[in-house]
């Protein structure tokens, strides 16, 4: 495994590597082991939207693990001036031992593993968001002690995060369904890949897809960079909320997992938000434990 740019390109063996290694990340990490495994190293953390959780949580991965992090702003690189990502991708290989990068274009991170000689992680395209669904799987599987057999619901936009929990889930053996507007359907990439299994379930109807579901998720209705059409996509989700009606259709004390940021009374309630808030912050704490183990596993063999 050379780069993370998105989970279908993963092995499930690659997927439960990276799971193990952030566990014992974690347990290090609570139990004050140092554990300084990229020494010297130094990456780049590329950003063209908006951070929370990815920017700190990799900051201050990248500290514990003894190495440097550097944000870069797409604003005020040059690539926000126009210079090529081919170009930005050989200048930043020779400087650094990693690239993270945050964009719209799952092509510019492509190519930037394509036309650089360092791993590249993707923090979020419009088409995957890898690094949080490793999160995810991590902390599904803190509570119920294996990912197989499963069944995983996942309610709303057919978006980013659709599109990664879908392979997540399906190539660690999960069941996956999914309830989306017909006009609001994953990525057909992954669509092609999922409907091969016959662990995958797609409708437009919430409650058929939460039935008996062992986990609920959901994620915003209006991604980064779809401002714009938020008010004719506060319609067209508008049954499509996380609630208390939806849980009832779930097995009972089914867990529920939200990327954040969430937005309390479109995609989720309040209360339900707040019933679930200690699983939701855990699976916002694992995004630093899985994203060491990502950096040490892609930067260690890099080495
Ligand atoms: N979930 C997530 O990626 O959060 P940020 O947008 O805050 O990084
Ligand atoms: N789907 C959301 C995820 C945010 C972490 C977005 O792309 O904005």
């Amino acid at each position: 495994m050379k780069h993370l740019l998105k989970l279908l390109d993963l092995s499930t063996e690659e997927i439960i590597g990276i799971l193990d290694m952030a566990d014992q990340l974690k347990y290090e990490k609570k139990n004050n082991i140092s554990h300084r495994l990229l020494e010297g190293k130094s990456i780049g953390l590329i950003f063209q939207k908006s951070s929370t959780r990815t920017r700190v949580s990799f900051e201050t991965g990248t500290f514990q693990l003894g190495a440097q992090s550097l944000f870069l702003s797409a604003r005020d690189l040059q690539i926000g001036r126009g210079e090529p990502i081919q170009d930005t991708a050989r200048v930043l290989s020779r400087y650094l031992d990693g690239i993270m990068i945050r964009t719209f274009s799952q092509k510019e991170v492509e190519d930037l593993a394509k036309f650089g000689s360092v791993p590249v992680i993707n923090g979020l395209t419009d088409f995957a968001h890898p690094c949080q669904v490793l999160a995810d799987l991590m902390t599904i599987r803190e509570k119920y002690a294996l990912l197989e057999g499963l069944k995983m619901c996942y309610i709303g936009d057919g978006n980013n995060m659709a599109n990664s929990l879908i392979v997540g889930g399906l190539k660690t053996g999960m069941k996956v369904s999914v309830a989306t507007p017909v006009d609001y359907r994953p990525d057909p990439q992954v669509m092609a890949f999922a409907e091969k299994s016959p662990n995958f379930f797609i409708t437009d109807d919430p409650m058929t897809a939460a039935a008996n579901a062992d986990i609920i998720i959901t994620d915003t209705w209006a991604s980064m960079g779809m401002e714009e059409d938020k008010e004719a996509r506060i319609k067209a989700f508008a049954g499509y909320q996380v609630n208390d009606a939806l849980m009832a259709a779930a097995k009972p004390g089914a867990m529920v997992q939200h990327c954040l940021p969430a937005y309390r009374g479109q995609e989720i309630t309040e209360e339900i938000f707040e019933a679930h808030a200690d699983e939701i912050f855990e699976e916002a704490e694992n995004r630093l434990h899985a994203q060491k183990a990502v950096m040490v596993t892609l930067m260690k063999a890099y080495s």
